[in-house]
């Protein structure tokens, strides 16, 4: 098939490579000139296990084609397309709905094309809120076009994105036109040969379905937050509780690691949007409510526990950091716990000295000032990291981190303090090689 696709970011990027895998002809537009020229040349924008390898294989087939989304070749692509795929940011405003001005940018692009466009489907794959279909059908009928409109909610996990991609545990195809229906399971059937996973529903459910994931992963993880801290303040571990909780298969073990706090591009601006979304329909969802103040309080973790470890002795003092991005295997930092704690340290006059297998280079962007000014140290050893540290705090549970030399750990810091906010090091180890050690929801280490 002829497939384009808008927007060249962490979902646009993979689907486009990867149904290129599978033999369609794949025009990928995107604004920035500098990334299309990455990928021009093989290269990905974002660290994502396995997107090199496909990106080089659909160049090398030329089914896979990048263009500037205003490029006249892009228009001509788009004439030619016959499922036109929207994976545009849809990033949080301020007040925590959905900026849709991109998705409609697109749809202007698309009004500027030739005839009515009644031969072609056109999917949103960014998370839009519910009933954005609808608004996007009325708003190109207006302009004379009457594509089917579907939704097909992307359900990739940044750092297994490309695996994700290509064994969904499933396709969900959101619109009643039988004729897109079809399309659309041809179009994902390469990717369905063990066994069918796909189902298809109404485009407002389709939309629905993706908030009611992200937030109920999202409802898990502060469950076991809250419960974490209730651990803590009862004297017992929530390692113990949560391993007599995992066995009931009703349960589950998934999501179910407490930490400090989820983040990502995901998690934090779903639950806010359909929080959002909710009040306007006199919905409010009180549930998310709670799940976003636990995770706010979560966040804080790391930095209370120093407080309280260092009174107002804190001032001066440097720490060591271990990991920077929102969760291992990326190098994104939007919304990971590390900014928030990062600013609080800096308030607090501490200084900080970290280390990050990816995400470095988009921290010292960040804290540019911060950077220059030598409150922020960046260091391309983990060890390193650690001379004169008074602390150091697992952030981020990168596989290096998981069994480090614990010898080395204790000679290079200045105090033998470790916060362990993603809970993978062992308490009694800990206590036993002489480390002050604190996990989240557990007080049974000095
Ligand atoms: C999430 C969903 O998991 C994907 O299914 C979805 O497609 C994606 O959002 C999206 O909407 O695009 P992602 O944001 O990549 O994926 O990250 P997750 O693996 O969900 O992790 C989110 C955060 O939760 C991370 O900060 C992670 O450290 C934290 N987390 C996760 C915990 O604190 N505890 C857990 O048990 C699991």
């Amino acid at each position: 098939m002829k497939i384009a696709v808008f927007g060249a970011g962490y979902v646009g990027l993979v689907q486009a490579a990867g149904l290129a895998s599978t033999g369609n002809t794949v025009f990928a537009g995107d604004v920035s000139h500098e990334k299309l020229e990455m990928m021009r040349q093989g290269k990905s924008p974002i660290y994502e296990a396995g997107l090199e390898e496909l990106l080089e294989s659909g160049l090398k087939s030329k089914r896979l084609n990048f263009y500037h989304v205003e490029d006249a070749a892009f228009k001509k692509a788009l004439q030619e397309a016959q499922v036109i795929f929207v994976a545009v940011g849809t990033p949080e405003k301020p007040d925590g709905s959905s900026d849709m001005q991109y998705i409609f940018k697109v749809m202007d692009q698309l009004s500027t094309l030739e005839g009515d466009l009644s031969d072609k489907v056109v999917v949103t794959k960014s998370t839009v809120p519910v009933g954005t279909g609808d608004e996007i059908e009325a708003y190109l009928k207006k302009k004379g076009k009457t594509p089917v409109v579907a939704s097909n909610p992307e359900f990739l996990k940044q750092g297994s994105a490309v695996q994700d991609f290509m064994k969904p545990e499933r396709v969900i195809i959101g619109t009643l036109d039988p004729k897109a229906v079809a399309l659309l399971t041809e179009l994902h059937h390469p990717f369905m040969l063990k066994r069918d996973r796909i189902l298809s529903m109404s485009r407002r459910s389709a939309e629905l379905v993706k908030y009611a994931c992200n937030s109920f992963l999202a409802t898990k993880i502060s469950f076991i937050n809250e419960m974490a801290r209730l651990a803590e303040a009862m004297g017992a571990d929530i390692r113990e509780i949560r391993a007599g909780m995992i066995t009931d298969s009703r349960i589950g073990d998934q999501f179910l690691f407490p930490g400090i706090g989820y983040g990502g591009s995901c998690l934090p601006k779903d639950t806010h949007s359909l929080m959002v979304q909710g009040r306007k329909l006199q919905e409010p969802m009180k549930m998310m409510e709670a799940i976003d103040f636990v995770n706010q309080r979560q966040r804080r973790w790391v930095a209370d526990k120093l407080e309280e470890l260092w009174g107002n002795k804190a001032a001066g003092k440097s720490i060591a950091l271990w990991g920077l991005s929102f969760k291992p295997n990326t190098d994104d930092l939007r919304e990971a716990p590390s900014v928030q704690l990062i600013s609080r340290l800096m308030e607090m006059g501490v200084k900080i000295q970290a280390h990050d297998p990816a995400a470095m280079e988009n921290i010292r962007k960040m804290f540019s000032a911060a950077v220059y000014e030598g409150k922020i140290r960046l260091f391309d050893d983990p060890y390193e990291a650690l001379k004169g540290a008074s602390a150091l705090a697992l952030v981020t549970e990168w596989s290096e981190y998981r069994s480090p030399d614990f010898d080395k750990i204790k000679s290079e810091l200045k105090e033998p303090i470790i916060l362990d906010g993603r809970n993978i090091f062992d308490p009694k180890g800990m206590l036993e090689k002489g480390f002050r050690y604190r996990g989240v929801g557990s007080n049974s280490v000095a």
